[in-house]
């Protein structure tokens, strides 16, 4: 029997038994310092699923959850490969690997750290919540010892082209918490605003802040924000990676303080009474550079668990190559002298970085080739040379990185853009309205069902095996995501293939198997009220 669990973990048992949990099983810590995730795991089954669960366990009159630290019989699965966001070592202090023993007396959870705990109940969540019916869950008696396929499983948030207040976030972080993933990337500056203070650059939040995309209001994150969301997302060993996105995309920046590039740079007339500009933070001005150092100084000590600072390096339009190269070289350099390492978007392997430094992946080769046409077709003619310029030596970019040693972090936007439009029908009228405003336009609609049948290891050119890539990272750009409800029908289901494809040792997913499981997940949403893609091609529960 298939336990309906997304992601699939490495091995699974199940045997002759239930256990019936209700309010009269108690939560029993075992270990020291498990008491944190014990009450949060409480919480979260009474959220998911109704059932208050006796957190200590004494009160409890029923069988009892038992949480230990202990590393016995988790050796049968890998460890991760890869890198992790915090830095931290996959076989030492950050294991994830874990093991669930499910019998008609009990059950027991354990793991070698608190992280690998944590895994586990969130396994234990899911059964429960799955099984869950009026104030019961009968799970089945099981065995399962699980850990990760890759260390990096990220997912990058635009928090520009849509102010996303810190409760939405913070529901963001849930959604990765509910599905192991342990990086929530947040893409804070762009052209259309800047959303992070800092204190020593005023207009960068008093101007910069001000817009978002389209007639949306604007808005940042003050000081304590961030360390709120860093805190919350601590909490489900969820890491937060700050991006500040140069020397492209930078308009925010620029408008804020002007001096930071040339007043004449150029712009492109679209011919529909708009200009695209082409500017640029100028790597030629001393300016430019004592802002970065004030940003970095301002942004590095906001995000102590992570080990990495995310410095963009994408589409630098109308800045000379050697330019952008030189800017991403004296910009990785200060990252490094504040202690972090680099990690960018795939155009900053036409640079001289090295081995610490990780790329990321997203012009998925498959599609560039025919994005000319497609472009084409969706882009006024004045700008169709300036994107099929970077499109053309994006091919380059895996090959450059893997010469120079770098790190690959896989955002395929074939299958991890997640703001591409639904190609399935919606069994919701309502969904289906929306689906037609959802997304960016210029991409092919995807469906559900082809967000799982790919692999990050066979279908990245040029890597051959899981120790050759840090793991993979979805964005959710949100130029069409006006709103909370816009936001999750693009995140749910999708989430869910990321887990699988970042975690699940198994592969490739086949998919009825895999949409069985995933009908059933959608309990837990339905209860915590998270909107999501209603696709005619899974049963929901
Ligand atoms: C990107 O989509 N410009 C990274």
């Amino acid at each position: 029997m298939e336990l309906p669990l997304i992601p699939a973990p490495a091995t699974a048992a199940t045997h002759e038994g239930v256990l019936a949990v209700t309010s009269a099983t108690g939560v029993l810590v075992e270990s020291a310092g498990l008491a944190g995730i014990a009450a949060r795991f409480t919480e979260d089954v009474r959220i998911d699923s109704g059932i208050s669960l006796s957190l200590g366990g004494e009160a409890a009159s029923g069988p009892h959850i038992r949480l230990q630290i202990d590393d016995s019989g988790l050796d049968s699965t890998s460890p991760a490969s890869g890198l992790r966001a915090d830095g931290k070592a996959t076989t030492g202090d950050a294991d994830e690997r874990h093991g669930l023993q499910i019998t008609d007396k009990g059950a027991r959870v354990w793991g070698s750290t608190k992280e690998a705990v944590f895994r586990g109940l969130t396994t234990l969540r899911q059964l429960i919540s799955t099984h869950a019916q009026d104030g019961v869950a009968e799970l089945p008696a099981a065995r399962i010892v699980d850990g990760p396929r890759f260390a990096w499983r990220g997912l990058s948030l635009d928090v520009v082209r849509t102010f996303h207040e810190p409760a939405t976030v913070r529901r963001v972080i849930d959604m990765c918490a509910l599905h192991k993933l342990n990086v929530l990337h947040l893409h804070l500056t762009d052209d259309q605003g800047w959303r992070i203070e800092v204190l020593s650059r005023p207009s960068l939040t008093g101007i910069g802040a001000l817009g978002a995309a389209d007639d949306r209001p604007g808005g940042f994150y003050t000081q304590a924000d961030i360390a709120g969301l860093v805190a919350y997302a601590a909490e489900s060993f969820v890491t937060v990676v700050p991006e500040i996105d140069m020397p492209g995309h930078a308009t925010a920046a620029i408008a804020a303080c002007p001096e930071l590039a040339s007043p004449d740079a150029a712009s492109i007339d679209l011919g529909d009474g708009n200009t695209f500009e082409l500017k640029c933070l100028d790597p030629a001005r001393d300016e430019t550079w004592a802002f970065v150092e004030d940003v970095l100084d301002a942004v590095v000590p906001q995000f102590p668990q992570s080990a990495y600072l995310h410095i963009g390096g994408d589409e630098a339009f109308g800045m000379p190559d050697e330019a952008h190269a030189a800017f991403v070289e004296r910009t990785a350099t200060l990252v490094r002298a504040r202690g972090k390492r680099v990690v960018g978007w795939q155009e900053i392997a036409r640079a001289a970085i090295g081995r610490d430094d990780v790329v990321q992946y997203w012009m998925a080769a498959g599609e560039i080739e025919s994005a000319g046409d497609t472009l084409g077709a969706m882009v006024p003619p004045a700008l169709l040379p300036v994107l099929l310029d970077n499109l053309s030596k994006a091919k380059h970019d895996v090959p450059s990185a893997r010469a120079r040693g770098a790190q690959l972090l896989v955002s395929p936007s074939t299958w991890l853009y997640f703001d591409r439009p639904h190609a399935d029908a919606s069994s919701d009228p309502d969904q289906e309205a929306a689906r037609a405003r959802l997304g960016m336009q210029l991409y092919p609609p995807t469906s559900i069902r082809s967000g799982v049948e790919w692999d990050p290891v066979d279908d990245t050119p040029e890597v051959l095996g899981d120790d050759e890539i840090v793991g993979v990272e979805a964005a959710v750009w949100c130029e069409t995501l006006a709103d909370d409800s816009a936001l999750e029908l693009m995140l749910l289901p999708r989430l869910a293939a990321l887990a699988e494809k970042g975690w699940a040792q198994r592969h490739p997913t086949e998919w009825d198997a895999y949409a069985a499981r995933l009908g059933r997940q959608s309990v837990a949403w339905r209860r915590r009220d998270w909107n999501w893609f209603r696709s005619v091609e899974v049963d929901w529960a």
